[in-house]
């Protein structure tokens, strides 16, 4: 018998600061809002019948906690963990406890940025990343879910 199909669930995170996105840099990190990123988001997954969580938070522990819900949650995830992608080793060993495919976003080309930008923790537990492309990044990543089991 076919494996019973279910709707894909999606969660998508945002890290520190992506919250002020439009006005933030806005040479670096483009004028789309994240309220526009998570309406473009939500009308691609609508399309295909996936559902969407988008979430954003100033707050590692939040990260942490989301992600940890995720194993039971959501069968993919895509990040964006700003500054913490530099720092948190407690977001790479959350995402570690992951079975789902897992999608590193950053708007900005953080190999084109300062050194210390250079280095990603979470990357040792992402599946693929996505730079540079600014907010089609994040449609970038979805589309990469197309082919991803249902
Ligand atoms: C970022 C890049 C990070 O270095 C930075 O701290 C961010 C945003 C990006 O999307 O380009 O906050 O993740």
């Amino acid at each position: 018998m076919p494996a019973a199909q279910h709707t894909k669930r999606v969660l998508i995170l945002n890290g520190p600061n992506l919250n002020m996105l439009g006005v933030r840099q806005p040479e670096v990190y483009g004028r789309d809002t994240l309220d526009t990123i998570k309406a473009a988001c939500t009308t691609f997954a609508t399309q295909r019948g996936w559902t969407l969580d988008f979430r954003q938070s100033n707050a590692e522990a939040d990260l942490v906690t989301w992600i940890q819900q995720a194993r039971e949650g959501a069968d993919a995830v895509i990040i964006n963990p700003a500054a913490y992608t530099h720092t948190s080793v407690a977001i790479l060993d959350a995402l570690l406890l992951l079975e789902t495919p897992v999608i590193e976003v950053h708007l900005s080309n953080i190999h084109k940025r300062e050194d210390f930008r250079h280095h990603s923790f979470v990357s040792r537990a992402a599946t693929g990343l996505i730079v540079g492309f600014g907010a089609k990044g994040y449609l970038m990543a979805l589309s990469a879910l197309d082919d991803a089991t249902d």
